[in-house]
């Protein structure tokens, strides 16, 4: 049975099998970070990967680009970051707590000592920083909010390298910063996390049409990872509601079990943010239309999607307990595209030569297998404790299938092939393994 209050098991879960770890945790860890370990970098990485494949490598018009985190402040001033990005904050005249006003029923009182709050005010929630030897205002810079504005600036360079026609898009994957007043929720509110974003440039009439296009794409991703779709929801931001550049918004929202909270963004951000950085850096930002010999500036249509959202959307979602051999047990049903380890090969005894052998002859094939299939399988060897422990261990990482080497294997070539959600074993040749698991 799939738990609807799994927070605090996913949580424990992801610390005690290395895939998640509060921030500097020795020292007492540091609100709002985290850090990943082995499995949760291969969760990680195979959704980035995946977002990759699906929306740079699949497509002809769709062009990465990497940019610095660190950016010059025109770039935010131009952006409305300075001026606006901002959260309307609250502190506690008694004991100095803040707070996020729009979380807060009542915005007299404290909720943690009950003392007076003051008035609210606007803090602005970039991570301010000077690059280089010098303190002062020309120095200053901000780590980036949104990995959004490293495409925008991009734009010429693109153009002049490419020479694109439209519409197409810049993708980026990189980590974004906000000093959120209030970190919370595990992955979800973060004070450091990842975006994968899309800056895809259009004719102004045809932002319709390609919203509506992203907005199946981001539907076919949410399967694509394997969350479950009804778990799913769509929101129309209303407009006093939306980023002050958007004209559209649909957030993707998400069942977590704290609540139904956004996962991603869709958003129509106009001509704005080219328009702005036009105005604020004097370089041209118009794009020539060879066929109607017209220039405009593009309008622009961004799926944005957090790394640390999906992550955590991912776990919850997958975290399951069940009965099994009338022993419970919890386990992650990831999907295999995404799943840290695919495979767990492992001898039936660690003591005996023989099948530990067999299993690392077993295990190399379906590695070799993998790199001449081209395949992303990911295959692990695993001879730790007894084979029931090594079971459960696979269980509550997500492994979908394990393999075991017995004794009848080094008669007839055969193993034992497990299937995760069932339990369920069966017998088949090596041969047809990588077949079956690489496919
Ligand atoms: N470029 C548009 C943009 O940044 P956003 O709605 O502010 O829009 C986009 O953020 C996505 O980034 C969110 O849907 C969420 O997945 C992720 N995100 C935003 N703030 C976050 C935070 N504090 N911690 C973790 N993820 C966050």
């Amino acid at each position: 049975m799939a738990q609807e209050n799994n927070m605090e098991k996913v949580i424990s879960l992801a610390k005690r099998r290395g895939f998640i770890y509060q921030g500097s945790e020795i020292y007492g860890g540091l609100a709002g970070t985290w850090d990943y370990g082995p499995l949760g970098v291969a969760l990680k990485n195979n959704l980035k990967t995946l977002w990759w494949q699906m929306f740079v490598e699949e497509r002809e018009d769709m062009y990465g680009v990497d940019a610095a985190i660190l950016m010059n402040q025109n770039v935010w001033k131009a952006s409305g970051h300075v001026g606006g990005f901002s959260d309307p904050l609250v502190e506690c005249s008694k004991c100095h707590h803040r707070f996020r006003a729009d979380h807060l029923t009542d915005l007299k009182k404290c909720p943690d000592c009950g003392g007076a709050l003051g008035d609210v005010r606007q803090f602005n929630m970039m991570f301010k920083t000077h690059v280089g030897a010098a303190e002062d205002e020309g120095a200053v810079s901000y780590l980036r909010p949104e990995t959004a504005q490293g495409m925008f600036v991009n734009f010429k360079n693109i153009i002049d390298s490419f020479h694109p026609t439209l519409p197409f898009g810049l993708a980026q994957i990189g980590k974004a910063f906000r000093n959120e007043i209030a970190p919370r929720d595990f992955l979800f509110r973060a004070r450091e996390f990842e975006q994968m974003e899309i800056e895809y440039f259009v004719r102004p009439n045809d932002w319709e049409r390609f919203f509506e296009e992203f907005r199946q794409l981001m539907w076919q991703w949410v399967e694509r990872i394997g969350l479950r779709r009804d778990r799913v929801y769509e929101l129309e931001v209303s407009a006093e509601d939306r980023a002050h550049y958007s004209k559209r918004t649909i957030d993707f929202e998400f069942e977590y079990p704290f609540g139904r909270k956004e996962l991603y963004g869709l958003a129509y951000r106009t001509d704005y943010d080219l328009g702005a950085h036009q105005k604020g850096s004097g370089a041209s930002l118009e794009y020539f239309d060879e066929a109607t010999k017209e220039k405009f500036v593009p309008h622009v249509i961004e799926p944005s999607l957090g790394v640390d959202r999906t992550v955590l959307a991912i776990l919850t979602d997958a975290y399951t307990e069940d009965e099994l051999g009338g022993e419970p047990r919890s386990f992650l049903k990831l999907s295999p595209a995404i799943a840290p380890v695919t495979v767990a090969v492992f001898p039936l005894l660690k003591n005996k030569p023989p099948l530990v052998e067999k299993a690392r002859e077993v295990y190399a094939l379906l590695r070799e297998a993998k790199k001449t299939a081209g395949g992303r399988a990911r295959i692990a060897f695993d001879d730790n404790g007894n084979i029931g422990k090594r079971y459960r261990r696979q269980d509550e990482i997500g492994t979908p299938w394990c393999v075991t080497i017995d004794f009848q294997t080094l008669e007839d070539e055969t193993v034992t092939l497990r299937d995760r959600d069932s339990g369920n074993q069966e017998r088949l040749k090596i041969s047809e393994l990588s077949g079956r698991l690489l496919g």
